[in-house]
This record gives C-alpha cells, structure tokens and sequence, in this order.
C-alpha cells in the first residue's frame, strides 16, 4: 500500500506562534516541516543583495522592473530547506541564509515582496512539490486557502497584537538585533495590514480551518490541542 502521505497546513499571522508550534508538531509526527515564509525572505533577502531593493524605513513601492527582477529571482534561485525541524537550514543557491532572513529589515520586505504574483507563483510551485514528498507540516499565510486547498488538516492560528508583539520583541533581542518594543509593534501591524489586504492570496481562515487563539497558551498546550484535532479529523474521514 502506499505510504501515508498528510498534509498540514498552518496559517496565521506575524507572531501567532505557527512555526514554534509546526516544529513541535512536524517532530512529534515524524513529519517534514516546511517555514514558507523563510521562502519570501530569501527572496527579499537576495533582492538586496542584487541591488534590486535598496531598503528604506517606511520601505518605498516597489515599481514594475523591480517586481518582474524580483519574479526573475523567485523562480531561478534554488531554495532549500535543511535539517530538522530545530535547526532548520534555509539555502539560497549554496549559502546559508538562516540567520540573515531574519533580521526586521527582511521581515518587512518580505512581507511587500510576497505581494508580488510572479514571486507568489514560483514560490507556490516549489511549496507543492515540497508538499507531495511525504508528510508534511506547512506554515505560511496562503497554504490551507492557496497552496493545499485540500490538506488534510488546517490550523488558523492567532494571537492579540500585544502577545504577538511580545512574542517577537522577545525573539529579536535574544537574537541580538536592536530594536525597540513599539517599532516592534508597529512592524507587526504593519505586516498584518499587507498580509490581509494584498490583492493575491491574503492572509485569510479557510472555512475548515480550525480556529486556534494562542494569546493565553503555552507552546506544549497548543500543541496537545492540536494532536486532538489532527487525529479526530484523521479518525473521521
Ligand atoms: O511567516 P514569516 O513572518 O516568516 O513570513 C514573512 C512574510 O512572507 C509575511 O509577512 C508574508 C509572506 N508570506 C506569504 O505571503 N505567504 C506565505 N505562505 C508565507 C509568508
């Protein structure tokens, strides 16, 4: 018989606690963990690089050859993802970009970089061949209602903008990255505005998603509740 082959997808917004839950889950079910946010970050991350964003706080519109160049870079760069769920690697072409995707600089263009369609559709590609390797826990903004319309099991996870905000203040400082509480904050209510209006597949529920606010949880909490659901669903069909 073939080998099971599930799909879980997590969405959710900046902060809502989707890839400290999709490792613990992904570990706990033997499954692959694919961040595809780490995917539009390296996007952004190699348009600096290329001299194609010259970052700006606010970050300025991005004009017609700068989408089609950033398109260009989406679907010709090699993007992987390596390792276990707790020391992901993320590789553009052979570099590892693990540490530089994550600075604020990036987590704001990303979020104007993934608005673009060429960037979406090559990323969206990649992630569903990602996707029909084996079993797999996805996190990202699109993937219940875009990517794996028919996934398994979807997660919608949220948190209170105050929480979220915590949450990745507390992550940027133990990284060691300079920041202030409210830049924080005002980055993460900047990036759910984007996230949920942008014109190609917001940031949305799927109608069969499972509604899940992590405000008042621990990680371990989320993470049991969501073990329920996944094998009631799984149990039912
Ligand atoms: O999850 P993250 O913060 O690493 O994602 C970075 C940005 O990428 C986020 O602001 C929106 C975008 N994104 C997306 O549009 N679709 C996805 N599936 C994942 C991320």
């Amino acid at each position: 018989p073939p080998a099971q082959h599930i799909v879980i997808a997590i969405d959710g917004p900046a902060g809502a606690g989707k890839s400290t839950i999709g490792k613990l889950l992904a570990a706990q079910l033997g499954a692959l963990y694919i961040d595809t946010g780490a995917m539009y970050r390296t996007v952004a991350l190699k348009g600096f690089r290329l001299g194609v964003i010259h970052p700006s706080d606010p970050p300025e519109p991005l004009n017609p050859e700068q989408e089609a160049r950033l398109s260009e870079i989406a679907r010709t760069t090699a993007i992987t993802l390596a390792g276990d769920p707790f020391h992901l690697q993320v590789f553009a072409d052979n570099e590892d970009v693990s540490e530089d995707i994550r600075l604020p600089v990036v987590s704001r263009y990303a979020s104007i970089v993934s608005a673009i369609a060429g960037v979406r559709s090559a990323l969206v590609a990649q992630q569903r061949r990602m996707g029909a390797e084996g079993t797999v826990v996805m996190d990202g903004r699109d993937i219940g209602t875009h990517v794996f319309p028919d996934a398994d099991v979807k997660f919608f996870l949220d948190a209170s903008v105050e929480t979220r905000t915590e949450r990745r203040y507390a992550e940027q400082r133990a990284r060691g990255v300079d920041c202030t509480r409210e830049q924080t904050r005002l980055d993460v209510l900047e990036r759910d505005r984007r996230d949920y209006n942008r014109a190609i597949a917001p940031l949305r529920r799927a109608d069969d998603a499972i509604w899940l606010d992590t405000s008042s949880l621990s990680p371990e909490e989320v993470l049991q509740k969501m073990l329920a659901f996944i094998q009631e669903r799984l149990s039912t069909r």
